[in-house]
């Protein structure tokens, strides 16, 4: 009776040991997970996006719809053109059309939006000077340079 007692203990004993030497590296792993969440240039969609298909339809609509209402509320057109844009266009440096100077916006608006948008993405070497791609900030997503660009022009008409 007595050594099934030893035996029960020992296990007992022999379990908490491995139990406590397993959740020791907890915290290393949890750092590790973040770094790799962290580190892989992932956009902000796809790092919220479901992570497994949602079948009903009315679920994945509404999901749809929360990531793009997100996505949406991060992009300011106003911001964007402050930090990367309203050094030459504030006031009209290197032949860039002067934001409010509606002159220099009548024909390139005339021309349409995609233009516009095509223009302040990929850059344009035009007859007024040259307009580098995204103002010269490739971190800039197009939703950011086109909502610049909306609010370019709603200032220039
Ligand atoms: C280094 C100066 C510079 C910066 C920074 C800059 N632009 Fe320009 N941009 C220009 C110049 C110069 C032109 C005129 C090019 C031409 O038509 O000769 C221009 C033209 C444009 C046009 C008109 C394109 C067309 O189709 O006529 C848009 C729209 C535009 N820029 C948007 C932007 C946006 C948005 C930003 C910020 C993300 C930005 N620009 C930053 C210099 C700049």
């Amino acid at each position: 009776m007595k050594s099934y007692l030893i035996i029960f203990t020992l296990a007992l004993v022999l379990f908490g040991f491995f139990f406590v030497e397993h959740h020791l590296d907890t915290p290393g792993r949890t750092a590790a997970d973040r770094e790799t969440l962290m580190s892989d240039g992932s956009g902000i969609a796809a790092r919220i996006a479901a992570v497994g298909q949602i079948k009903t339809a009315q679920a994945q609509s509404s999901t749809t719809t929360q990531v793009a209402s997100t996505t949406e509320a991060a992009v300011d057109g106003q911001k964007v053109y402050q930090s990367a844009c309203i050094a030459c266009h504030g006031a009209g440096v290197a032949g860039a059309p002067m934001v409010g100077n509606a002159a220099t916006w009548t024909d390139r608006i005339a021309a349409g939006n995609d233009s516009l948008y095509a223009n302040a993405i990929n850059g344009l070497v035009g007859s007024s000077g040259v307009m580098p791609a995204k103002g010269g900030n490739p971190t800039l997503s197009d939703a950011e340079v086109k909502a610049a660009v909306d609010h370019m022009v709603s200032q220039s008409q």
